[in-house]
């Protein structure tokens, strides 16, 4: 048993769809995130760019004496694929967990990738999908604006922008009949219900951060390190950025007002 924090990172408020899921399975654990708010969206830079942005984030994480690392964001998880090997820690990103829930969902076998541009030029999800079953079609989108209308908040089902923003670039998944989408970026499980809306509540939305939640559950089990407190565990929010923005956005988001437990971290010095 091990009562240290799990560490979750992400670039912005997206991770915080794996915090959620977290706290439902496992809330007495503790959680130390961050969101690299100063440096949203990773998903439009290089590969290098994001390696090092990554590289500091788990660092930042490992300076709080996690006991695991998470990079609940499709960007890193799709394009710095040897972070393991630099950890001290058991770590996962969110592919893997995700391309096997999506697999197991599809009944007519045709699925549908969403994520940022950099996810979707590394085209991962759809290699490890097709790793697992090779007879499934894998179709892909980029959708680069929807990360910046999260951040801003832009996420309700009567939001016009938003509602024209996911029909722009989510009709020509639907003009090829997935059944199943992966949502491969955590930022879009926030726009779940405007996604459903238009693409039709019979298709399986598959949640990157609650797949991958569950996967860090069963890894953190197996590894017998899960925390055993009967104490409610503690959640401590991190950013790069203004404090204010974050915590109102997180705050509606987790259901529970996270005001001044946010604090600004200079991520450079990592
Ligand atoms: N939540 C991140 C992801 O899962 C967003 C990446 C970005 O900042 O562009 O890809």
């Amino acid at each position: 048993m091990s009562n240290q924090p799990i560490g979750v990172f992400d670039s912005g408020l997206g991770g915080l769809t794996a915090v959620k899921q977290l706290r439902a399975i496992m809330p007495h654990e503790n959680i130390v995130y961050f969101g690299d708010t100063g440096r949203v969206p990773y998903g439009n830079r290089s590969t290098h760019t994001i390696a090092r942005y990554a590289g500091q984030d788990a660092n930042f994480l490992l300076s709080h004496d996690v006991k695991m690392v998470i990079a609940a964001c499709g960007t890193v998880s799709s394009t710095v694929r040897d972070l393991s090997e630099k950890l001290p820690v058991p770590y996962t990103g969110v592919v893997l967990p995700t391309a096997a829930a999506a697999v197991k969902a599809t009944v007519n076998g045709r699925i549908g990738v969403i994520g940022t541009t950099a996810t979707i030029t590394s085209s991962a999800y759809k290699t490890e999908i097709e790793r697992i079953d090779c007879n499934i079609e894998v179709f892909q989108q980029d959708c680069p604006l929807f990360v910046p209308l999260v951040e801003n908040g832009f996420i309700s089902p009567d939001d016009q922008i938003a509602k024209l923003t996911v029909e722009r670039y989510l009709k020509v998944l639907k003009d090829k009949q997935v059944d199943t989408i992966i949502l491969g970026c955590t930022h879009y499980p926030l726009l779940k219900q405007v996604i459903g809306e238009y693409v039709g509540m019979e298709v399986k939305l598959i949640d990157s951060g609650k797949e991958t939640a569950i996967y860090a559950s069963k890894l953190l089990k197996e590894k017998g390190l899960l925390n055993t407190s009967e104490k409610e565990g503690e959640c401590r929010f991190f950013v790069s950025d203004r404090t204010d923005d974050f915590s109102k956005v997180a705050s509606i988001f987790l259901h529970s007002n996270i005001g001044d437990d946010v604090q600004r971290v200079d991520i450079q010095n990592y």
